[in-house]
């Protein structure tokens, strides 16, 4: 590996955008209701999913007592596509709000950032897909998340599923980063054990691929590593004790800092490689992610060392002789901690067919935006090796 990590120097220039509001904390829901009330939006449309209805239900209610009109649309039952994108647009059109808020995990999320910066034009979702797409968006947005996880709701992305082609598609657009964001933590406290973990993972991979990336920055590495230190400290906890507010709120920040990570860095291989497991097997985001966390970690290790070797340390791991074997502990750690919050371990036990690996590698290598920050550079065939070792690890 000739390669080496450098990352960019702190002369760099980086400009970081975030929502103009930015609440973290136990009852930040309520603050939310209480400014919804007296502000100026008279036309607002939610967007949640069935277990999170009854606080949208709530926002509707308060909305409703202040004379305003609200439509609630639940219709996301899975990792959403762009079917499911152009139904709630439809939805979102009849009603024209002046205010789109989206309260649920990242499919929601996701969903909403895309209908309030389109939905007076739906059909252009096509020619969005991409970097720097989209004209621009004047129906406010705000996103209330309901998983600790994406960090989407501080993050210029959206991803969706094109069932055309059968891959996961991102809108990568400065128009997307929401005008407020309320991130309560005791919303997280009924996400079930298994959803708790998958998404755990995928936040705590965001601050690893932003933290060792070819695009890492001094000002973002403070965020990432804080995040990966809440994350591997508290995820277990979380995930076992799903009512411990405590290890929620530290998870929850954990996510918030590695969605911050996304807009100015963003990540590398291990989402890169992820996508056609969701795209054609529809295994969840965070799973995708976790399963093949520690092979193309290790591919990666040699031209990460010390950043992995920081990683390491953060997550409490002793450190070793050299920042190799520092490093080579922390894999073990991170291996050992997604088999703790019962995540599957291998490709195999996923039900991926061995048949299905050099698609799954074509497919991936579509995803240059992503493969281009990754500390070292994977080809198709390396995508096929780390896909085999991950079959049966
Ligand atoms: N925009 C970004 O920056 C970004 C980053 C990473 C991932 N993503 C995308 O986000 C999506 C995944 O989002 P996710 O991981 O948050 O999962 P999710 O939104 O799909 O939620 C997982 C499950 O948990 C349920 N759920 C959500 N909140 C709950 C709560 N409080 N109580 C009980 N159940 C609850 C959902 O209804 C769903 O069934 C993927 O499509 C992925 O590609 C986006
Ligand atoms: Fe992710």
């Amino acid at each position: 590996v000739s390669e080496s990590l450098a990352g960019l120097s702190i002369q760099a220039p980086l400009v970081v955008s975030l929502p103009r509001t930015l609440a973290f904390g136990v009852g930040v829901f309520e603050r939310f209701l209480d400014q919804l009330a007296s502000g100026a939006a008279s036309r607002i449309f939610i967007l949640t999913a069935p277990p999170t209805l009854r606080h949208a239900e709530a926002v509707a209610s308060r909305a409703g007592t202040a004379g305003k009109r609200v439509e609630i649309w639940s219709d996301i039952v899975a990792e959403p596509s762009v079917r499911t994108f152009a139904a709630a647009a439809d939805s979102a059109s009849k009603l024209a709000p002046d205010l789109v808020i989206g309260l649920g995990g990242g499919s929601v999320l996701d969903v909403a950032k895309l209908v309030a910066a389109l939905w007076q034009s739906p059909s252009e979702i096509d020619a969005s897909f991409g970097i720097g797409k989209l004209a621009g968006r004047t129906t406010r947005l705000a996103c209330i998340p309901t998983t600790a996880g994406t960090g989407s709701e501080v993050s210029p992305n959206a991803i969706l599923l094109d069932e055309r082609e059968n891959l996961k598609k991102g809108v990568i657009s400065p128009h997307l980063m929401p005008d407020e964001s309320w991130c309560d933590p005791a919303l997280t406290l009924t996400v079930p054990a298994s959803v708790t973990a998958a998404v755990g993972m995928d936040a705590l991979v965001h601050c690893i691929e932003a933290y060792a990336n070819r695009f890492s920055h001094p000002m973002i590495d403070a965020w990432a590593i804080e995040g990966v230190r809440l994350i591997a400290s508290s995820l277990k906890q979380a995930v076992l004790k799903g009512d411990d507010l405590d290890a929620r709120s530290r998870v929850m920040l954990g996510a918030l800092y590695g969605g911050m990570c996304l807009g100015p860095v963003n990540t590398g291989a291990v989402h890169a490689l992820a996508y056609p497991l969701g795209s054609e097997f529809k295994i969840a985001h965070g799973v995708s992610n976790s399963v093949l966390l520690t092979q193309v970690l290790a591919f990666n290790l040699p031209a990460a060392t010390r950043k992995y070797a920081d990683i390491a340390v953060a997550m409490g791991v002793e450190r070793g002789a050299s920042d190799a074997q520092t490093a080579e502990r922390g894999l073990a750690h991170l291996k050992r901690l997604s088999k703790e919050v019962g995540i599957p371990q291998s490709l195999a036990e996923v039900n991926i067919p061995r048949d299905a690996l050099h698609r799954m590698a074509s497919a991936a290598m579509t995803v240059t935006r992503l493969l281009d920050r990754n500390p070292r550079t994977v080809t198709l065939e390396d995508a096929i090796r780390i896909y085999q070792q991950a079959y049966s690890c």
